[in-house]
């Protein structure tokens, strides 16, 4: 047996194998009619899922909140938000999905509660060990600091000069224990105090009581904010996100994650996907080393073209994207694993900010399905991806529902960087959350068949063109692309475990590389651009390749040099060789 073949089998698992398919609640069904998507909507779309063929779930949070964050603010984590349902309809969902083999991941939201908590509710009130579970301060005399906050007594101002990621100062005053909170996303939402042990004790405690009820893994939010540096000192003020120094990879997080995982991960079988903001490569491998997670969100490669803050977004140039990958792809290699995700409910929709959502929709939606499938790594597929779902026009600000972006628009009116929304509008379409979270296009129908009442967002216009129904009729559309490509994967160690090489990493057009597992190997060859392209194909690249999966019509064999129509992906792979296959016997077992 091939010392690769030998690896693979030593390093399989489930969820590396699989590709997840991230549920954002709110916007997938509603099966009730009141115009907000629940779980009992998610169990009548669970045989859509199954036709998909996927093989986990992510479902972002269901848990009992006051919704600031639609959901990421959690009052209780052991109760459903009730306009979602009740704890039987999500042991109905569960039961549906592995029913058909589908593994279900819950989201983990640790780093932070809702201000509604009960937690918080006894901390802000000193009640004994809860105290400490948040990060009290007092004020500092305004008099000392060379920032401003306008909250709290009028002599003092915050703490320390941290911004919040949605804006504005990152502290705010509590006028019943008369301190000062930390909260690094909104108001409502105060950070855990992980230095105290009993809110370590508490997260551990809670995970398995959702372990016991037969969940397949965790996807963690922000979780590597947990730790702050001790003292909390002042970030540096010309640094971007100020105070982010202090409280992205802060200086413990490392034994934290390795605690939890300890602690609360009974074994490899469970999933856990780290979202880590700000993670280098060389934190990712430690990460997922020293401290067993199975694998971590970067956002290395969302960040392309982002030069200052999120709201400002350049061009790029396919050579910095490829680099970026190529360079996690190789990095977590040997030890590690990458997830492979193109966008979520946090980023805008995946054709349009990697591909072209105008004339090249359709090719381009599939062009990046083939990267996301034959990268390394384990898959997630963001829910309408699948149809190729596009950003959406907000017309004005009265259309947001996102917090991030509200405040985004209203700080730039109110700091008079804007005059009026239409002068953010670009922004705000380009990459603000709402885009991802329009409502799920299942139909033509009134509110694209995803409720019988008026959307707690609005429904992009273009679900008369863009919708399952006329996807799934289509057998040329991107939800049987993906369909297909599902299927390679699931057909192939070597899609799922084979090496990765880029080929030609100066080329501005062309994202090319090659999978190799012993003797199989694949060639991809995406052309990421609206014009034509020729791509050499190296000798390396070898000879004995067919043409597995391409988004128009392409040669059976590449040749030597590969002429591209613009948005043009095409898969080639050697044929299968039995002797991978763990359930087959080996010519050269023995
Ligand atoms: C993560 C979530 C995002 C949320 C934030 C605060 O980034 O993905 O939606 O707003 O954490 O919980």
């Amino acid at each position: 047996m091939s010392e690769a073949v030998q690896r693979v089998r030593a390093d399989r698992q489930w969820w590396k194998e699989a590709v997840v398919y991230q549920i954002y609640p709110k916007s997938f069904f509603d099966s009730d009619g009141d115009g907000i998507g629940d779980l009992a909507g998610i169990t009548e779309q669970v045989d859509y899922l199954d036709a998909l063929g996927v093989d986990a779930v992510w479902l972002c949070p269901v848990y009992d909140s006051p919704q600031a964050d639609n959901g990421y603010d959690i009052s209780d984590y052991r109760s459903i938000f009730d306009t979602y349902g009740d704890l039987a309809d999500w042991e109905r969902l569960l039961s549906e999905l592995h029913d058909r083999d589908i593994r279900l991941v819950m989201d983990l939201v640790v780093n932070h509660t809702s201000s509604e908590h009960e937690w918080f509710q006894r901390s802000r009130r000193r009640e004994g060990e809860y105290a400490d579970y948040y990060h009290w301060r007092d004020g500092r005399p305004a008099a000392e600091a060379d920032y401003d906050t306008d909250d709290g007594p009028a002599d003092e101002v915050a703490p320390n000069n941290w911004e919040s990621i949605f804006g504005g100062p990152a502290w705010a005053y509590d006028e019943e224990r008369e301190q000062w909170y930390l909260h690094l996303f909104d108001e409502s939402q105060p950070d855990l105090n992980w230095e105290h042990e009993a809110v370590r004790e508490d997260v551990y405690e809670m995970m398995g009581w959702w372990l016991d009820r037969g969940i397949d893994g965790f996807r963690m939010d922000v979780i590597n904010l947990v730790s702050k540096t001790p003292g909390l000192p002042d970030g540096d003020p010309d640094g971007g996100l100020v105070g982010a120094e202090h409280f992205m990879n802060g200086p413990k997080v490392h034994d934290y994650l390795s605690e939890l995982v300890a602690e609360a991960i009974p074994d490899d079988d469970i999933l856990t996907v780290g979202e880590t903001p700000g993670a280098s490569v060389e934190d990712a491998q430690r990460f997922v080393g020293e401290d067993g997670l199975s694998m971590v969100f970067q956002f290395e490669h969302v960040n392309v073209g982002h030069e200052g803050d999120k709201w400002s977004l350049e061009d790029y140039s396919l050579v910095e994207l490829k680099e970026s990958l190529a360079r996690w792809q190789n990095g977590l290699a040997d030890e590690g694993w990458n997830s492979l995700y193109l966008s979520n409910h946090d980023q805008p929709r995946t054709v349009s900010r990697f591909g072209d959502d105008g004339r090249y929709r359709d090719r381009s939606a599939k062009l990046l399905g083939t990267l996301l499938y034959t990268l390394q790594g384990t898959p997630f597929v963001y829910q309408g991806q699948e149809i190729g779902m596009t950003n959406a026009p907000f017309e004005s600000k009265s259309e947001l529902r996102d917090v991030e972006s509200i405040n985004f628009v209203e700080e730039a009116i109110e700091s008079g960087a804007a005059e009026s929304y239409e002068d953010v509008r670009d922004a705000v379409e380009t990459v603000g959350r709402d885009n991802a979270r329009t409502p799920m296009q299942w139909s033509d129908d009134e509110n694209a068949g995803f409720t019988d009442g008026e959307p707690w967002l609005k429904v992009n216009p273009n679900y008369d063109a863009i919708n399952v129904e006329q996807a799934r009729a289509d057998p040329d559309s991107v939800w049987h692309y993906y369909r297909e490509l599902g299927d390679l994967r699931a057909d192939r160690d070597l899609l799922v475990y084979g090496t990765f090489d880029l080929l030609a990493p100066d080329d501005e057009q062309v994202f090319a590389y090659t999978r190799t597992l012993a003797d199989e190997r694949a060639l991809v060859v995406l052309n990421v651009s609206a014009q034509a392209a020729t791509f050499a194909v190296p000798d390396e690249a070898g000879d004995d390749l067919e043409l597995a999966i391409a988004n128009v019509n392409a040669p059976e064999t590449p040749g030597s040099t590969v002429e591209l129509d613009p948005y043009e992906a095409r898969v080639y792979l050697t044929p299968a060789d039995s002797t991978d296959r763990p359930t087959t016997t080996n010519s050269d077992s023995t």
